[in-house]
This record gives C-alpha cells, sequence and structure tokens, in this order.
C-alpha cells in the first residue's frame, strides 16, 4: 500500500511509518516540524526513516491548504491516510489555544476535503483518552465525551465529528484511535517518562504535579503503532481505544526510573494541575474483538527501553527538556 502519514516526525508517528516500511508499504510523511518541542528529537526519528527507499518526506503544514493540496495533486494511488499530526500537550493547550484549533481541527479538515476529492477512502485519525476526562473507569468507547477538559481534548473532539460528517456524507472510512499514554524509546521531552528519566539521571529536581498518586494506562509506543495499522482495514466508522488496560501510578513510574537509573529522584511537588485528568484506564475490548490487538510490552520492560534510549543519547537528549513546559 501507499500511505500518507502525518507527523511522521513525531513520537507515535515515526514508529507508525517504521513498521509500515518494515511490512513493505511505501510512506509518504508529512511533518512541518514545528518548535513544540526540541527539534533534534524530530530529526533523529527522521534520519532513522530516511534510510528505507520506500520513504519519502515533504516539510508541509497540514493546516496550510495551499501547500498541502498540490501534494495530494501530484501523488498517484494512495490508499490511505493516517492523520497524527498534531499539536499534543495537555497543559501547553492553554497557553495557546489557536494552535490546536489550526492544527487538530483545520488540519484534519483538510485532509478530509482531499480525501474526498482524490477518492482515498481509508482515514485514520489519532485521537486521546483525555476525551474521556473525569468519567468512570475503566473508559468505554460509547461514554459521552462532550465535556473535555482543555482546549487539546476539545480540539480532537472537534476532528472526531469532523471524521463522523465525512463518513456520513461521502462514506469515507474512517477508523478514530484513543491513544492511552503512550511511551517508549525517543518520546517527547514534555511527557513525563522522558522528563522523570533525565532529571533523575542527571540529579535535577523533578518537577512533579500532584502527589504521584495519579493513574496513567501507559502503552508502549510500538504497541500502539500495531494497532494503528491494524486500523487500516474497512471498518465504517469506528472509534477504538488503544490502552493497555494495566494502569500505574505515576509514583510506581518513578520508583522504576530510580531502580533503572540508580539514583533517588529530587521531587518537588506542585499543585495538581486542573486540566489534567487524575486517572485514566482503558476498556480494550473493542480493539481486541475489532482488530486482534492486544497490548504486548509489560510497563517495566518498556520503561527499561527509554531509559536505554536515554544514555545512548544521553550527550543531546539531555538538553532536550524545557523546565517550564
Ligand atoms: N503521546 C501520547 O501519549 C498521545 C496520547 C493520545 C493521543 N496522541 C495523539 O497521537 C498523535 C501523535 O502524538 P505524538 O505523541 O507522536 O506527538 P508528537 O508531537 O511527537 O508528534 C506530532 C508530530 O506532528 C507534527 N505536527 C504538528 N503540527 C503539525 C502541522 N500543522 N502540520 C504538519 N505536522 C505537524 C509535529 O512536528 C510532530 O512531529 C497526536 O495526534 C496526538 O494528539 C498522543
Amino acid at each position: 500500500m501507499k500511505i500518507l502519514v502525518t507527523g511522521s516526525a513525531g513520537f507515535i508517528g515515526s514508529k507508525v511509518s517504521e513498521l509500515l516500511l518494515k511490512e513493505g508499504h511505501t510512506v509518504i510523511g508529512i511533518d512541518n516540524l514545528n518548535h513544540a518541542y526540541d527539534v533534534r528529537l524530530k530529526e533523529w526519528r527522521l534520519k532513522q526513516l530516511q534510510s528505507h527507499h520506500s520513504f519519502q518526506f515533504y516539510p508541509l503544514d497540514i493546516s496550510d491548504r495551499s501547500k498541502i493540496e498540490p501534494l495530494f495533486e501530484s501523488m498517484q494511488g494512495l490508499d490511505a491516510v493516517i492523520n497524527l499530526a498534531a499539536r499534543a500537550g495537555v497543559r501547553q493547550s492553554l497557553e495557546n489555544p489557536w494552535v490546536y484549533v489550526e492544527t487538530n481541527i483545520t488540519g484534519t479538515l483538510n485532509l478530509l476535503e482531499l480525501c474526498r476529492k482524490k477518492k482515498i477512502n481509508k482515514f485514520i485519525l489519532a485521537s486521546t483518552s483525555s476525551l474521556y476526562g473525569n468519567k468512570e473507569r475503566p473508559f468505554k468507547e460509547d461514554l459521552k465525551t462532550d465535556q473535555p477538559l482543555s482546549p487539546y481534548a476539545a480540539s480532537k473532539k472537534g476532528a472526531e465529528t469532523l471524521c463522523y460528517s465525512y463518513h456520513h456524507l461521502y462514506h469515507l472510512d474512517v477508523t478514530v484511535f484513543r491513544y492511552f499514554t503512550v511511551y517508549g524509546p525517543a518520546g517527547r521531552p514534555d511527557m513525563s517518562l522522558y522528563r522523570f528519566i533525565s532529571w533523575t539521571a542527571e540529579g535535577e529536581e523533578l518537577l512533579l504535579y500532584g502527589d504521584g498518586s495519579q493513574e496513567r494506562d501507559f502503552t508502549f509506543v510500538e504497541d500502539i503503532a500495531r494497532g494503528t495499522i491494524l486500523g487500516l482495514k474497512p471498518l465504517g466508522y469506528e472509534i477504538i481505544n488503544l490502552g493497555s488496560d494495566k494502569p500505574y501510578s505515576i509514583q510506581y513510574m518513578i520508583q522504576l526510573i530510580e531502580e533503572m537509573v540508580k539514583k533517588k529522584a529530587k521531587l518537588q511537588n506542585k499543585p495538581f494541575h486542573p486540566a489534567d485528568v487524575p486517572a485514566t484506564w482503558a476498556d480494550i475490548t473493542k480493539a481486541r474483538r475489532l482488530l486482534g490487538w492486544e497490548p504486548q510490552v509489560r510497563f517495566e520492560d518498556g520503561v527499561k527501553q527509554a531509559v536505554d534510549w536515554y544514555f545512548e543519547n544521553r550527550d543531546w537528549a539531555a538538553s532536550c527538556i524545557e523546565k517550564d513546559k
């Protein structure tokens, strides 16, 4: 297949692209390489992909219709679009909500419209467990999600509903994945695992929102990428959780890091942030039933891989964190 992956220099997009290339597909990658976090990480991930001859990369912004339309016009035989490009931080979305709407809603709309025009019949959207907010756990896909706690979650709700309209009106086959806290090597330096590994390894203060009793259904990046690719088959319109179904507390994550890094973390507590959700837990019955998907990587093994990656790249990876983000 020939598949267009947006956000291909991103944490999840690069892994999805890598697995697709390994399966023998052609991948057209798009990414605007923005500065939401240190671009060296995006460049590092891109470099791993550029050794594959079936990978083509275009540094484009999905919210700029005038730039992506000519690309779609020039592209023959695209089978599917996997839209992983997004502004993704929950807390950062309070600082500049506009950019979240531009990329996550307008960008998604641009891609849907181009799929309609070019008769590309499969669309995959990355959405988020953040949509469930404070609902009862485990989170099932049919829970009401009309009270998002942050502009980030609201923008993803907007993208999901646009996808439904395009499915309804033009019979576009859409799979929406709600990912649960994705972690792994070469992760995002604005997410807790990367920051906590680095701060502990470098003996710096570890900034912790809340008391660490918050729970997350951490899901390993390769499991997420595998599930996303399974979603390429025709499904109509489906919203599917991808989570590990095994939530762990942030305290436990810190304990694991301390053991692996062999240093004590210097905790600096901050108040719990109102845009954060206290706990997440995915009901993955639907992913199992529709995709035959099962998470495979144990949390302890996945954290170890992230710690190992950090130490292999420490000379530059340590300086990718912005303390106030
Ligand atoms: N990481 C998680 O825990 C998580 C959880 C739930 C959902 N998601 C979703 O999964 C997707 C991938 O997330 P990620 O963690 O890999 O984030 P990421 O920031 O590492 O990847 C997103 C990529 O998209 C690119 N991008 C952003 N805006 C763009 C634009 N306008 N045009 C082109 N490229 C643009 C960025 O440069 C980046 O490389 C996102 O849609 C995110 O909302 C992630």
